[in-house]
């Protein structure tokens, strides 16, 4: 079956925006996008603004929650749709520990409705793609690496929700044949990532002179995939993987937390020229440790390598200058960001 009315859900997200621009831009898919995002504060239309000038007829937004079944069906009422890319999530661990029941909503119940509209529109359904994280395998200690096969231990509340929606999307093919594929990727950085996460968090403060915390020692690993080449693996499944499977997608770039922020401070200082005071690197501040805080991801990404020719292309030296250039370029976003003027624009344009 051809996909030629792809739902995307989370579309306004940090990766959901860059998969819909690489989908339109760079892929070779010809058909529409419809992008349903709910607008939550980790949501920016304006990342899409220009994707949604230049492309009229092939892309369309719909504000709606997918806790709302009525919203869904309405949507699936409107638009013949044929495949369905699931990135919609609240996706940030330190506010899963502060506040679990969102993740719950979103993440469980959300995916849920989402299935369920999927089986009840399966005749036209050509794929339910899941987006998932390396997260749901727990943590590692400095031997070994995530495969397929790993067994689920998850230990914050974002990746327990994670893991359960990784199980409905797998259990509705097993019990409907609902044709889906499950990819479990690492942690991504790149352009338009709300400056919550490390390293978009990190490179703002660092270009303002702030304090740049650093949990626990820094010693904890992740292991850096940069979002182009996460897209590039979530389109080679879609159109190519075999339903059912689930695929690891990593970015073969380990890195503990502080050897991240120094390589950040360094680039900074180059590009932005050095503060009165001295090299950024002074600015690090370790900070209380986040509970139950995974020590290492690492990928095993030999499946999609072999199955599908997939690899990442860019290195960490190289992602890591492109996504700061992006921060210290991009001005406009970054402040409307920061003082919370993207809000506003939501609002007068979408109602909240
Ligand atoms: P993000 O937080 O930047 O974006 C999430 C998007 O989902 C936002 O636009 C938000 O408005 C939307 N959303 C949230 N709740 C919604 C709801 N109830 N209904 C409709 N839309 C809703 O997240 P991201 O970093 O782009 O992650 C996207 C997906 O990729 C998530 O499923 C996440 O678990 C997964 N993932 C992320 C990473 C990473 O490093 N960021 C790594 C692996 C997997
Ligand atoms: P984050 O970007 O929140 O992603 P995740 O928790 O999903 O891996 O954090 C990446 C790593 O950086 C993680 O080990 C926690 C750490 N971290 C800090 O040290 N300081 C910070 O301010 C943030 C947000 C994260």
């Amino acid at each position: 079956m051809l996909m030629k009315n792809i739902l995307v859900t989370g579309g306004c997200g940090f990766i959901g925006s860059n998969f819909i621009r690489f989908l339109l831009e760079e892929s070779n898919y010809q058909g529409k996008v419809i992008n349903l995002d709910a607008l939550t504060y980790a949501a920016n239309p304006e990342s899409l603004a220009d994707i949604a000038e230049r492309y009229p007829q092939r892309y369309t937004f719909v504000r709606a929650d997918i806790c709302d079944k009525e919203a869904l069906q309405e949507v699936f009422e409107e638009h013949p749709i044929d495949a369905i890319c699931h990135f919609a999530a609240e996706s940030h661990v330190d506010r899963s520990i502060s506040g679990p029941g969102a993740f719950i909503q979103t993440n469980l119940i959300g995916t849920f409705n989402l299935l369920e509209m999927a089986r009840h529109y399966q005749e036209r359904i050509a794929l339910f793609h899941h987006v998932s994280t390396d997260e749901v395998f727990g943590s590692l200690g400095a031997e070994g690496f995530f495969t397929e096969s790993t067994p689920y231990k998850p230990n914050s509340p974002y990746s327990a929700s994670k893991a359960g929606s990784d199980h409905l999307v797998r259990a509705y093919h097993k019990t409907y044949g609902l044709p889906v594929t499950i990819s479990n990727c690492s942690n991504n950085y790149g352009p338009c990532q709300f400056p919550e996460k490390l390293i978009p968090l990190i490179i703002l403060n660092a270009r303002e002179g702030k304090s740049l915390p650093v949990y626990g020692d820094g010693s904890n690993v992740r292991d850096w995939l940069y979002v182009t080449d996460h897209c590039r693996a979530i389109w080679l499944i879609m159109t190519e993987g075999k339903h059912g499977e689930t695929y690891n997608v990593g970015g073969d770039n380990e890195m503990a937390n502080l050897q991240v922020v120094e390589s950040i401070c360094d680039i900074v200082d180059r590009l932005a020229g050095p503060l009165p005071e001295g090299p950024r690197r002074q600015l690090i501040t370790f900070v209380k440790d986040r509970p139950g805080h995974d020590w290492r991801y690492a990928i095993d990404f030999s499946k999609i390598r072999s199955s599908l020719n997939w690899e990442p292309t860019e290195t960490f030296d190289t992602g890591l200058e492109k996504t700061v250039r992006w921060y210290l370029d991009n001005t406009t976003w970054v402040e409307r960001v920061r003082s919370g003027e993207y809000r506003a624009w939501i609002e007068k344009q979408y109602g909240e």
